[in-house]
């Protein structure tokens, strides 16, 4: 089956397909025409869907998507500026989290949802690891402050940067700065070598965050656990990480404990207008 099909009889000729095609694989030779494909059209598409997803008519199918297959788009669901404002506002690092843990079907979802992020050149590279076990997080958190230790030793100067000697402070104190007993933690890692693994990770665990503070869960990133997990090779182990990946991204994961009912100040943007 060919990658790409065009039925002439739904096709209005409107051209959009070829506007939104992002390699410019579709082609017209006069606006009266259906479409074409370009003869290396399969060695350049990025299989993103754009142009079975855009088609009004549903005229354009690849061989792996159909328009009957995209989910299409319900108006009663789309936000008003001021709802995602007020969303998008209210979303908070959550460091303080309930015991219970987060049902498997949620996770699952946070996973769908954060799939569906952009990704360079449309590669979703993403790979993840779930920690669902509340005490194989508690665990990587020790394996972490085994890795601060070394630091704090070995590199004073980057251990004061960042702020190590409290984070092991606070542990000989009881308090774990790494993972904030949360009860899952969530890491999304990818071939070492994709040049843009830290932007697709850190924009997939983005939205993965979002869906998540609108599902009522708690979310905060892992600086120290990602970090640690891609220089300290007893920890990328104990992660069962495959090598040749790294780690993108970490992420907390659990209920909240408290809400917040007002929106902290943030810097206005510092811009130079051209
Ligand atoms: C890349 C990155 C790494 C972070 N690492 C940690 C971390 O290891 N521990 C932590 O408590 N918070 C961590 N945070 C959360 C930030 O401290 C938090 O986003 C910031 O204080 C702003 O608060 P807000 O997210 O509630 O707006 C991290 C955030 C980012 C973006």
């Amino acid at each position: 089956m060919p990658l790409f099909t065009i039925d002439p009889d739904k096709c209005n000729r409107d051209g959009i397909c070829v506007s939104e095609c992002p390699s410019r694989v579709i082609l017209t030779e006069s606006p009266k025409d259906v479409p074409i494909f370009a003869p290396d059209a399969e060695e350049h598409c990025l299989q993103c869907g754009h142009c079975v997803s855009v088609c009004p008519e549903g005229a354009l199918s690849l061989s792996w998507l159909k328009p009957d297959e995209c989910p299409s788009l319900d108006p009663k669901l789309l936000l008003t500026p001021d709802q995602a404002e007020q969303f998008l506002a209210f979303r908070r690092s959550i460091r303080t989290f309930r015991k219970k843990p987060v049902e498997r079907d949620k996770l699952e979802k946070l996973l769908e949802i954060a799939c569906g992020a952009p990704s360079a050149k449309n590669a979703q590279p993403w790979h993840w690891l779930v920690v669902e076990d509340a005490a194989q997080v508690r665990h990587l958190a020790g394996i972490v402050m085994d890795w601060v230790r070394m630091i704090i030793r070995d590199r004073p100067e980057v251990a004061e940067q960042m702020k190590l000697p409290r984070v092991l402070e606070a542990w000989e104190n009881g308090d774990e700065r790494i993972c904030r007993g949360a009860p899952h933690v969530i890491v999304v890692h990818g071939d070492k070598d994709w040049p843009f693994g830290s932007e697709d990770g850190a924009l997939a665990l983005s939205h993965l965050d979002l869906y998540a503070s609108a599902m009522g869960l708690g979310t905060c990133w892992g600086g120290y656990l990602y970090t640690a997990a891609n220089n300290y090779p007893p920890l990328f182990e104990a992660m069962g990480l495959p090598s040749g990946h790294r780690a993108y991204g970490a992420m907390m994961v659990g209920y909240p404990k408290f809400k917040y009912p007002r929106i902290p100040r943030r810097n206005p943007p510092r811009v130079v207008w051209a």
